[in-house]
């Protein structure tokens, strides 16, 4: 049988993936990567593999991917550090002989230093170089814009506030839900015919904010009204409230980013890999606000 190592499976996406294969794979043919191991004890717990390492330390990866066949490899949080994390991860799977390399890219229709989310980009861009010059099988997931992202933009207060306060115009978003993109994750690693593919992984639906504030309208039974301040106005308010000015700009880029239509395109993978829609916002919305 296959064995498939999950990295980041201490965060909530590689968990979602652990779990998605624990419905159909034995917990002897699944290993996780962790930063730390108490992190995983209830993964140990149900007889998945704990294997110690860090992307800044390629040598604690080369020994973790011993064995292993697929890798289902996460993306770093570390916006500032990852290329070089992302470069290590593809170096130690070679020199591991990994056989498939499965890594959770992102969404964009701009791969250039104009991009409003450059920052952000610039280690999915490295990791999908290194893997394609690596020699290594690979399936690129470029993952939408996670749904669960949506109540942090919409921020804590909005049901108080009754107002959406993003500079993102009238762009709209194919918002997917992790736990989608893990399920599908999960069918990738095992099921045939991946290697060398990227997959537009995202949802068959996009919203606007004025079209979000409509659904929260409507599942919050008041008015729910919304303001696209400039990227300039929007910072100002953020680090006026305490945000680190680092923050600021990056939610700001998000911003920018939807404006232009970076997360505007549709896909069916969802639908095509687990054979049903994906799980709409009205849906999650639904869900995460319907006890206020
Ligand atoms: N598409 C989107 O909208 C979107 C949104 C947010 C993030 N992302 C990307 O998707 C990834 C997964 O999202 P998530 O929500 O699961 O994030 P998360 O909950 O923050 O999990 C990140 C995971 O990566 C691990 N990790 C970070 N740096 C590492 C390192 N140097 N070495 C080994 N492991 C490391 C973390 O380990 P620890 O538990 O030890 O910290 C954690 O398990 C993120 O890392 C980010 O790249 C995408």
């Amino acid at each position: 049988m296959k064995h498939i190592l999950v990295t980041g499976a201490t965060g909530q996406l590689g968990k979602e993936v652990v779990n998605a294969l624990l419905k159909q794979t034995p917990a002897g043919a699944i290993s996780v990567l962790v930063r730390d191991a108490a992190k995983a004890a209830d993964l140990k717990a149900k007889g998945v593999d704990i294997r110690v390492g860090s992307y800044d330390d390629e040598a604690s990866l080369v020994n973790a991917f011993k064995g292993i066949d697929s890798l289902y490899f996460v993306s770093g949080s570390d916006i500032a550090n990852r290329s070089r994390q992302h470069e290590n991860v593809v170096k130690a799977a070679k020199e591991a002989q990994v056989k498939h390399v499965v890594y959770t890219s992102f969404q964009r229709r701009n791969e250039t230093a104009s991009s409003p989310v450059a920052a952000v980009s610039a280690g999915h861009l490295v990791a999908e170089e290194a893997l394609k010059k690596s020699g290594l099988a690979y399936t690129i997931l470029k993952h939408g814009l996670y749904m669960d992202m949506l109540p942090v933009f919409l921020g804590e207060k909005i049901l108080e506030s009754g107002q959406i306060y993003q500079p993102a115009g009238d762009g709209k978003t194919a918002y997917t839900l992790r736990k989608d993109l893990a399920e599908a994750g999960a069918a990738i690693l095992t099921t045939e015919g991946h290697e060398n593919k990227t997959y537009e992984a995202y949802a068959g639906t996009t919203y606007s904010y004025p079209e979000i504030a409509k659904i929260m309208g409507s599942i919050s039974g008041r008015e729910i009204s919304y303001v696209s301040p400039t990227a300039d106005e929007y910072i100002n308010t953020l680090t006026g409230a305490g945000m680190p000015m680092e923050y600021a700009r990056m939610f700001a880029g998000f911003g920018e980013a939807i404006r232009q239509g970076e997360f505007a395109d549709t896909s069916n993978f969802i639908e095509t890999i687990l054979g049903r829609k994906p799980v709409t916002a009205e849906e999650y919305l639904k869900e995460i606000y319907k006890a206020s």
